[in-house]
């Protein structure tokens, strides 16, 4: 298949790309196109034989449930059930935005995308380009993120070329996406809601919103027989570059630096290639691997955006080992932890 490249204004993109997109979402196709937390590959999110394109193009195994975008608030009411006032209130304070609602399907939404659940995840996002996408095909639009299953979730559009390019109709190249995390996901189709992946929508506020959530127990530790996330998605621990990941982590940052640069000279001894996941304050500090720097340890925002990029840039460098910092579990270091936790496959060493 040849796949349309387009390359629009994120801020007004032409109508001529949008109706072009909306066409083929329309007529069954596959479109990857930017959002404000990854790059997001659509389809008709009713069409039960258009979305299992998508979990073909991915390699996406079928229990996985997608996502449905929306761009209009009212258009939450045709596909789910109900609207419980928590999830109310939690939509007026983050849609549009990184936040994802499960709720209790309507009949009108095919068990082929909920993975066979009784509920459906719904997201209202931010992105000019993804909001223009949606209405203009009219549909609630099923978008998982735009890489191969098991890749880091793509936030260029060369990381959507690289994994899905002849196997979709069309790519929107709509710049870097702002977030670089995927969207918190929050259960609000029982009593008390729980948190089932964190975001750039933290824990914190929520909570601000509706008081006390739960929290999904498998968010920072190794899913199991006996711990299951209530996410299917999230079961998955290889979620990670080519590369074996190791996080390195303490209270003290230099000596989290020293453990780091000798683990880095012994993997040079072994003939491997080694990468560094450091951060602005840390990046002069270590003396030979290949340093990327996350960004500013006070800027978890910067470093949620860089930290998919640079996983990939360690892949496309046939880096064989990454040694990476970690970041405090607070905010939006939650999100940032279980992304890298997911990366290293757990793996972890306490100095
Ligand atoms: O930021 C995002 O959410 C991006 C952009 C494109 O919007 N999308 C995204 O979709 O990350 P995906 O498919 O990569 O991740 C969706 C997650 C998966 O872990 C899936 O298991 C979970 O949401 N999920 C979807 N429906 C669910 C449901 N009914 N119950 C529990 N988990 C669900
Ligand atoms: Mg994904």
């Amino acid at each position: 298949m040849k796949t349309i490249l387009a390359t629009v204004d994120n801020k007004q993109p032409e109508q001529k790309w949008i109706k072009q997109a909306a066409d083929i979402l329309k007529n069954g196709g596959l479109v990857a196109f930017p959002t404000e937390t990854v790059y997001g590959l659509g389809a008709n999110g009713l069409d039960a034989c258009a979305c299992k394109k998508i979990y073909e193009a991915k390699g996406r195994p079928s229990d996985n449930p997608l996502i449905l975008h929306i761009a209009e608030k009212k258009d939450l009411y045709t596909i789910v059930k109900e609207v419980p006032q928590k999830a109310e209130k939690l939509m007026n304070a983050f849609w549009p935005g990184p936040l994802t609602m499960i709720f209790q399907k309507e009949d009108c939404v095919p068990y082929e995308i909920t993975g066979g659940f009784s509920t459906v995840a719904v997201r209202f996002p931010s992105h000019t380009v993804a909001q223009a996408i949606i209405k203009a095909s009219g549909l609630p639009i099923a978008a998982p993120s735009a890489n191969s299953s098991g890749k880091p979730s793509p936030t260029k559009a060369s990381h959507v070329i690289f994994d899905l390019n002849g196997k979709i109709d069309m790519i929107i190249d709509g710049g870097n996406a702002e977030f670089g995390l995927e969207s918190t996901i929050i259960d609000v189709s029982e009593e008390i809601p729980t948190l089932l992946r964190p975001g750039a929508i933290t824990k914190e506020m929520i909570e601000n919103v509706i008081g006390q959530i739960e929290i999904d127990p498998t968010i920072l530790t190794k899913p199991s027989q006996n711990l299951v996330p209530k996410a299917p998605g999230m079961k998955y621990t290889h979620y990670s570059p080519k590369a074996d990941v190791i996080l390195v982590q303490g209270n003290d940052l230099s000596i989290v630096q020293q453990n780091i640069n000798h683990f880095v000279e012994r993997e040079l001894q072994l003939s491997k290639k080694v990468g560094i996941l450091a951060t602005d304050q840390t990046k002069q500090y270590y003396d030979c691997g290949i340093v990327l720097s996350l960004g500013n340890r006070e800027n978890l925002e910067e470093i949620g955006s860089n930290l998919f990029k640079h996983l990939r840039k360690f892949d496309f460098l046939g880096v064989d080992i990454v040694y990476s910092e970690t970041v405090p579990e607070k905010g939006e270091g939650l999100a940032i932890m279980n992304r890298l936790q997911k990366a290293a496959g757990y793996k972890i060493i306490n100095v």
